[in-house]
């Protein structure tokens, strides 16, 4: 399984082993990551699951309109790294991607 760091403000780092083919909000949430709410459970609707790729190997797949409008409605500052966790889904080529969790989304 691919490992991804979750990274928080104030320097806690969770190494997460991540299951292919689930979301990052999923594998983080799983994990037992603090400051990923996911309150609408992964469908693109709440913004509570926002994240900063930090470090990513392999280029991502492009943001989704969904996803693109729901981002503007983040509690913390949106970025060109920013990213709705549960969008994205975990392959194999993310071992060693790095994602900040920003507190402001709590
Ligand atoms: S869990 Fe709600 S937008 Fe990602």
């Amino acid at each position: 399984m691919p490992e991804i760091q979750f990274l928080q403000a104030d320097g806690r780092v969770d190494r997460v082993d991540a299951p292919v083919g689930v979301s990052i909000m999923k594998a983080a949430v799983g994990a037992g990551v603090p400051g990923i709410l996911a309150e609408c459970g992964g469908q693109a609707m709440c913004a509570t699951c926002h994240v900063h790729i930090r470090y990513t190997p392999v280029v991502l797949p492009e943001v989704g309109e969904d996803e693109d409008e729901m981002l503007d409605c983040a509690l913390s500052p949106r970025a060109e790294s920013s990213r709705l966790s549960c969008q994205v889904t975990v392959e194999a080529s993310y071992d060693g991607m790095s994602v900040y969790v920003p507190a402001e989304d709590l």
